[in-house]
């Protein structure tokens, strides 16, 4: 035991706990998949609302509810309420304005979309003039009225008949209203405006959140920060994750009198206020047939960068430019930061090789990473096999990271996040000969966040793989329902094999919850006895591969569920 705390060091303890506690129970989470051409109702919709009038528009003349009714309670702004440690008085005006922020939308969807009721509560509760009210009002009596007429169905009919189906941007709703009504053909961006002005804008908060992150944990500033860049990501974003990485170098986009981004704009040391960090990035098949254009602006930025004069210690690519060159590397090749896949190629595979369980030693995962994506753009290089020049710029990489872009798929939804993410992680460590700090941006809320992998996967687990809202909602969905909650589970599987980030309460929560409780399992049996064997078979293989270590009884129970699944099915095929 360790010694007993003192009474401030305990509520301490308890306000942190209650402030994690806040955070799950805010979390946007989907509750169920989506049913095509059937829109979100109840509190479901309520929370949507909520979170969309949570965001400033300026486009839009439109203020973030949250914040106005925080001035009008003459609290801080909501972003400040919203950060961590803030302490308890902060606390409570979050819990107040959030308080306020719900009711608000629950009387208005009650009232059949009432603005002036509504607009007369926000005043009369938290003295929010009625003009500002009134703009966001209008805009979510918008994008309610927009979801309740979902034209999905009418279009997909249409669609199948070869008829035209109108174009509209793709993102999702809190992100960018105007991507309603629904049912229309996603269109891409104009690869020469990414970055847009507003994601640019957005990138320092989010860089210097990550900077700031990293150097707590790590006394300083990461040298060289290795990215994930996808294609539809940047979509859209309007290149959120390209404006990172220029910001981490200390460049911007510079506009061309067509204003198309096609150069960079060096952005000066004292205005940068710290080191230019040498960023590695691996693009997507996807961003690499998209974004050529943006490629060869990032690969720009490399270079100008590097070639400035300036001490090294402020300017780490030129330091690790200088240094290969020192070691006989041409300059060209020293600066090559940008990877992809090989023309014609998509994917890293790595999700493929782990869900097949077809790796034995450790360090196969990342090496596949590196095979896939070796190949380099920029300088004289056109996708051309550079695995060495890889592998010497992954060895320097002492942070990974990416943009996560959306509330809507978070990192154990889909196998794509540890695909990359993870497979670069584990490419990184084999190379750097340590496992790099591995952070993902949270765009959930106002105030721009860097969480760490392992507390993202926790988030996730508490909020989705064990929340039987979640789960229950998934469960609505009968077979379909249980094969998303065992690919969540082999998607968590996926960040302990690339990069060691889950803890074992995770492994015992899914065991307990969905194959050591009967009843849920018998559900489980019954709705997809196929998954429900994977799913007990990759309990299995955790233990097995030492991610996870239960009680010989549990791992027998386990192994007896998928046996006995097993015969079942067996004999159901050689029944029928
Ligand atoms: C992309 O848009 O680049 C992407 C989409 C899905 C998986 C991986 C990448
Ligand atoms: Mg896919």
């Amino acid at each position: 035991m360790s010694r007993e705390l003192t009474p401030d060091e305990r509520d301490a303890r308890v306000f942190r706990i209650y402030e994690q506690l806040l955070e799950m129970e805010q979390r946007l989470i989907p509750t169920g998949l989506h049913v095509f051409g059937r829109p979100p109702e109840g509190k479901d919709l309520a929370d949507l609302l909520a979170m969309v009038a949570s965001f400033d528009r300026p486009e839009l003349g439109v203020r973030s509810l949250p914040d106005l009714i925080a001035g009008g309670l003459g609290l801080p702004r909501y972003a400040t309420l919203l950060e961590e440690g803030g302490g308890e008085e902060r606390l409570r005006g979050r819990e107040q304005v959030e308080a306020l922020l719900h009711e608000a939308v629950q009387r208005f969807l009650r009232s059949g979309l009432n603005r002036e009721e509504c607009a007369a509560f926000l005043a009369r509760s938290a003295g929010v003039s009625e003009e500002e009210s009134g703009r966001v009002l209008a805009l979510l009596a918008r994008v309610a009225g927009q979801l309740a007429g979902s034209e999905e169905m009418d279009a997909l009919v249409r669609a199948l008949r070869g008829e035209y189906i109108e174009p509209g941007p793709g993102a999702d709703i809190v992100q960018n209203p105007e991507i309603l009504p629904t049912g229309r053909n996603t269109h891409a961006v104009n690869p020469y405006t990414v970055p847009s002005q507003a994601a640019f804008r957005k990138s320092e908060g989010i860089v210097a959140a990550l900077l700031e992150r990293s150097r707590n944990e790590r006394g300083r500033f990461p040298e060289t920060v290795g990215m994930v860049l996808w294609g539809m990501d940047n979509i859209k974003t309007q290149g959120e994750g390209v404006a990172q990485a220029l910001w981490l170098m200390g460049a911007a986009p510079r506009r061309d009198a067509m204003n198309r981004v096609t150069d960079v704009d060096i952005v000066p040391l004292d205005r940068l206020g710290r080191p230019r960090i040498d960023v590695v990035m691996t693009v997507s098949g996807i961003f690499r047939d998209l974004f050529g254009a943006t490629m060869e602006v990032l690969d720009r930025a490399v270079r100008r960068v590097a070639e400035l004069d300036e001490p090294p210690e402020w300017n780490f690519p030129r330091k690790h430019v200088l240094e290969r060159q020192g070691r006989g590397m041409a300059w060209g090749h020293a600066a090559t930061r940008v990877f992809s896949n090989a023309p014609g190629a998509y994917g890293t595979n790595v999700n493929f090789l782990l869900t097949g369980g077809q790796w034995e030693r450790s360090g196969e995962i990342g090496d596949l990473f590196v095979t896939r994506k070796c190949f380099a753009f920029g300088g004289e290089l056109e996708g051309v096999d550079a695995r060495e020049l890889m592998e010497d710029a992954l060895s320097r990489v002492e942070v990974t990271y990416q943009n996560i872009d959306s509330a809507e798929v978070g990192i154990t939804d889909v196998d794509h996040y540890f695909e990359y993410l993870g497979g670069l992680t584990q490419a990184v460590e084999a190379r750097a000969g340590r496992r790099p700090q591995v952070y993902l941006s949270d765009t959930q809320t106002p105030a721009a966040r860097i969480r760490s992998l392992p507390e993202l996967v926790r988030l996730e687990t508490r909020t989705k793989t064990l929340n039987p809202k979640w789960y229950e909602g998934m469960l609505r969905h009968g077979f379909r329902g249980v094969a998303e909650i065992e690919h969540h589970v082999t998607n968590t599987f996926g960040w302990s094999a690339t990069a060691g980030a889950v803890d074992e309460w995770v492994y015992d929560g899914i065991a307990e919850t969905y194959l050591l409780d009967e009843t849920m399992l018998r559900r489980l049996r019954s709705l997809n006895p196929h998954a429900t064997r994977n799913l007990a078979n990759r309990l299995v293989e955790a233990g097995a591969r030492g991610f996870w270590t239960p009680g010989s009884e549990v791992i027998g129970r386990l192994r007896e569920i998928s046996g006995e699944l097993e015969d079942r099915m067996e004999g159901a095929a050689a029944g029928s």
